[in-house]
């Protein structure tokens, strides 16, 4: 793990990283940190260079105070590229938040970018119900500390096979969540209640995207990245069997398999 202060974002980004070439962009989603992407940077790193930093307010990232929002995230990604002197389009991988990020991206930095891969995700913004959720998230949040949300989210992060079997899985998803920092958490549930829809984006988007749906998602359902493939041009979709909403964790192997043939096939302009 490596630090790296951002002066012109107000706080320093810790990030992990492996492997050379081109570089391979994981986003966490919430309330989660870059040790999700362990799979990746082990399994990914004879054919990319593998980045996996930890958003504001996660992990070993500074705990600034929110509100956060999407538009600031993406711009956090870029700074943090910038830093380490990346100019050559990237690939991003988002996952969940990570994915309503990818979109804010896109929006301003598709230049950046040479391919998209999308897990666990949607482009609609929340409805009014999901609003409320949030707001009684961070009621909870504030009453109850980080714990409270990380026991809360458990159950529904896994899918009940893993839940069932993989006690350790489990163990590894509550001590990843257990490093969001308070902050983190209520920046997050501003900036997902806040997030705008993204749905006029998915026509915009003409680079290679890939879609990634876990089998068992129990927060986002399949049909969602069918939307996404539908509107976006070109793109591909692949359900990774076996995984709820953890794809990359729940199930490395085919999920590391799917983004090496989309590397292996990715065609854009430098
Ligand atoms: C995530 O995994 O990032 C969140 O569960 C997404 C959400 O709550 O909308």
């Amino acid at each position: 793990m490596t630090t790296l202060n951002l002066p012109q974002r107000g706080f320093s980004m810790a990030y992990s990283e492996a492997g050379k070439g081109l570089p391979l962009l994981f986003v966490h989603g919430y309330p989660l940190t870059r040790q999700l992407w362990e799979p990746q940077l082990t399994g990914l790193a004879d054919v990319a260079h593998v980045l996996a930093p930890d958003l504001r307010g996660h992990g070993a990232s500074q705990a600034v105070p929110g509100p956060y929002n999407m538009d600031m995230f993406a711009a956090d990604l870029v700074a943090f590229l910038d830093a380490l002197g990346i100019y050559q389009k990237v690939v991003l991988c988002g996952l969940s938040m990570g994915g309503y990020i990818a979109f804010a991206f896109y929006r301003k930095y598709a230049a950046r970018l040479a391919g998209l891969i999308l897990t666990a995700t949607r482009a609609v913004a929340d409805m009014p119900q999901a609003r409320l959720a949030r707001d009684q998230s961070a009621e909870l949040a504030r009453q109850q500390g980080v714990t409270a949300i990380v026991e809360s989210m458990l159950p529904k992060l896994l899918s009940p096979a893993t839940l069932q079997n993989c006690p350790d899985l489990v163990e590894q998803t509550r001590q990843i969540m257990a490093a969001v920092s308070l902050q983190g958490i209520l920046g997050d549930l501003v900036a997902m209640k806040e997030r705008p829809d993204s749905t006029p984006t998915l026509a915009q988007i003409r680079i290679p995207t890939l879609l990634l749906p876990g089998a068992s998602d129990q927060i986002i359902p399949l049909a969602e990245a069918q939307a996404i493939q539908a509107a976006i041009q070109g793109s591909l979709l692949e359900v990774i069997p076996d995984s709820g909403h953890l794809t990359n964790l729940e199930n490395p192997a085919a999920f590391n398999a799917a983004i090496r043939t989309f590397l292996q096939n990715l065609r854009y302009e430098e």
